[in-house]
C-alpha cells in the first residue's frame, strides 16, 4: 500500500486504502446480512494484518531460483496471535493464513454492559515466551479500551519484543487509554471514529461486532 493510503501518528496507523474502506463501509451498514458481514470482515482482516506485519523482524537469506541465486528474506520473529474472544476470531482466521507459523493464544474477555469493565474468562499463557516474540492482539472493536488493556497486560509481563493491536474501528477514548497505559503498543485500524455513546458503543462504529459476525 502507498503512503497516501496509510496515515500514521502517535502509534496509530490508519489504513485508508480504498479497498479496505469499501469493506469497512459494508460492515458499517446496518442492512448488511451476517453472511456478507462475515465475508467482508475476513477480507478487511487480511489488509489490516498485512499492514500490522509491515515491521516484523526478518533476516537476509539466499535462495536458488530455476535460473540462479537470489537474495531474499525469512521472518525471524516468534509470532503470536492473540484473538480476543469472540469477535477477534475473524481477524485470527486471516492472520493464520498470512502467518502460518504463528502460535495462537486465545484471550477470553467479556465486557460487562453495565459497568463496561472487561471481565476475563479464559487465557492459558506460558510462563515464558521467547524474547523475539511479536504479539498481535486481535479485536475488531477498540471502544473504552478496557478489553485491549486487559489483553495487552497478559503479555507485558512476559517481556515480549513488540505488541501490536489490530482493530477495525477505534474510538479516541480507547486509543488514549491504551497509549496512556502502554505507549509502546502500535495500533493498526481502518478508522478512528468520533466518540463513544452513553452505552460505551463506538459512534458511528458498526454495532456489536461479535453479534454481527456470529449472527447472535
Ligand atoms: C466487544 C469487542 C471488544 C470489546 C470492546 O466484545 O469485541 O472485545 O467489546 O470494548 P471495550 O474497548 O470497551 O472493552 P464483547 O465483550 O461484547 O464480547 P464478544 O466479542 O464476545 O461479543
Ligand atoms: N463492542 C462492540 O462490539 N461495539 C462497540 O461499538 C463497542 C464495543
Amino acid at each position: 500500500m502507498s503512503a497516501q493510503t496509510i496515515s500514521s501518528n502517535l502509534g496509530v496507523k490508519v489504513v485508508n486504502h480504498p479497498l479496505a474502506q469499501n469493506l469497512l463501509t459494508r460492515l458499517r451498514d446496518y442492512q448488511t446480512p451476517t453472511s456478507e458481514f462475515r465475508q467482508k470482515a475476513l477480507q478487511l482482516s487480511y489488509f489490516l494484518v498485512y499492514e500490522a506485519a509491515a515491521d516484523l523482524g526478518s533476516r537476509q537469506t539466499g535462495v536458488e531460483t530455476p535460473i540462479g541465486p537470489a537474495m531474499g528474506i525469512t521472518l525471524s520473529d516468534y509470532i503470536i496471535l492473540a484473538p480476543v474472544l469472540r469477535a477477534g476470531l475473524i481477524i485470527s482466521e486471516a492472520a493464520q493464513k498470512l502467518l502460518p507459523n504463528a502460535r495462537i493464544y486465545h484471550v477470553g474477555l467479556r465486557r460487562d454492559e453495565q459497568t463496561l469493565q472487561a471481565i476475563p474468562y479464559y487465557s492459558r499463557l506460558p510462563e515464558v515466551l521467547p524474547v523475539e516474540s511479536s504479539v498481535f492482539i486481535l479485536d475488531p472493536m477498540l471502544a473504552t479500551g478496557g478489553s485491549a488493556v486487559a489483553a495487552i497486560d497478559l503479555f507485558i509481563g512476559l517481556k515480549v519484543k513488540t505488541i501490536r493491536l489490530v482493530s477495525f474501528v477505534a474510538a479516541p477514548e480507547g486509543i488514549e487509554k491504551v497509549h496512556k497505559t502502554f505507549p509502546q503498543v502500535k495500533i493498526v485500524t481502518a478508522s478512528v471514529d468520533a466518540q463513544l455513546n452513553e452505552h460505551g458503543y463506538i459512534v458511528p462504529g458498526l454495532g456489536d461486532a461479535g453479534d454481527r459476525i456470529f449472527g447472535t
